[in-house]
């Protein structure tokens, strides 16, 4: 595979799991055009055209290096020059594939939010709610992420002429698609009974050998779950805090999250919605595990790094 397919199929993947489903993105793709269609020459030119095609603005092909045929990635959750120089350190590495987002789909990371508004709408907030709280937030993420070194790692990569690519919102999506699934198909009755189900997960069972397998930040085993939602697994980052009121008023009993705040974990617990925390990494890893798997089917050889616990599926 050349880096183009890697890089289309990791979309096409997070697609496929997205929670707004097929059509949803592509209504999304088309009213993007429409208004692209719409702007003016000096507009058009500042426009960022790669979002007509792809939903996913926080995942990007960063810097390619040599298109070469790819038979040996290096993945990681976090991808600094650091392990870029391992990379070199390592050899025969063909392309350097990172979880979270880099330069420019860094500068991006706020554009995939909205996603949380359909699916929060979809667990019962009514959608001017979801949309109205979460403006801000979105905003406060993309101011946050304007005064960060963006291209320090895009950098690294072009001297040391490494490919670099990264699926952030994709992989999170097959995270989020497997949970949900797994979560519905045991349909756990309590507390107990949801950390029993993520505990057999491999990626936790890891996580938590080194004391980071899954929490409990509020609530305790014996509650009663409600109504599970797993909105904060996917779509960027996490919500507002006013969002938790909200959700409880929507019939939510449970979130389950990758990670919460200090200040939105005593917002949820003000809210009476229980709060299970499955673990950052070992989260992360399980949705970049399921893309990876299907690179393997296509022969190419996984070297997994930063944070990344590899677990094969197929
Ligand atoms: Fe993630
Ligand atoms: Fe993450």
């Amino acid at each position: 595979m050349k880096i183009q397919e890697i890089y289309n199929l990791a979309i096409n993947k997070g697609i496929e799991a997205d929670f707004r489903g097929e059509e949803g993105i592509e209504e999304l793709l088309k009213r993007k055009k429409g208004k692209y269609e719409k702007l003016s020459g000096k507009e058009k030119e500042e426009f960022d055209i790669e979002s007509l095609e792809n939903p996913y603005l926080d995942s990007r092909i960063y810097h390619v290096a040599e298109d070469k045929e790819i038979k040996k990635v290096l993945v990681g959750i976090d991808i600094e020059p650091a392990e870029l120089l391992l990379a070199k350190e390592i050899g025969g590495i063909d392309l350097v594939i990172a979880h979270h987002p880099l330069g420019k789909g860094l500068a991006h990371l706020a554009d995939v939010m909205d996603l949380q508004c359909d699916v929060l709408n979809q667990d019962g907030v009514p959608i001017n709610v979801a949309e109205g709280l979460m403006k801000e937030r979105i905003e406060e993420v993309a101011r946050g992420v304007n005064a960060v070194n963006h291209q320090r790692t895009v950098d690294a990569a072009k001297l040391l002429g490494l490919n670099l690519i990264n699926s952030h919102t994709p992989c999170d999506n097959l995270a989020a698609r497997f949970i949900k699934e797994k979560v519905e198909k045991e349909n756990p009755e309590r507390i107990e009974d949801l950390m029993n189900l993520l505990k057999e997960i491999p990626e936790y069972k890891e996580a938590m050998k080194i004391g980071a397998g899954p929490k409990i930040f509020v609530g305790s085993e014996e509650n009663h779950c409600g109504k599970i939602t797993i909105t904060e697994f996917t779509g960027g980052t996490e919500p507002t805090p006013k969002i938790y009121e909200k959700m409880a008023q929507a019939g939510i009993g449970t979130i389950l999250g990758m990670h919460m705040r200090e200040e939105s974990k005593k917002e949820a617990e003000t809210a009476n919605i229980n709060v299970v925390i499955a673990g950052h990494m070992s989260s992360d890893s399980l949705g970049v595990n399921l893309f990876l798997d299907e690179l393997e089917k296509k022969g190419i050889e996984i070297v997994p790094c930063s944070g990344l616990i590899r677990i094969r599926r197929s």
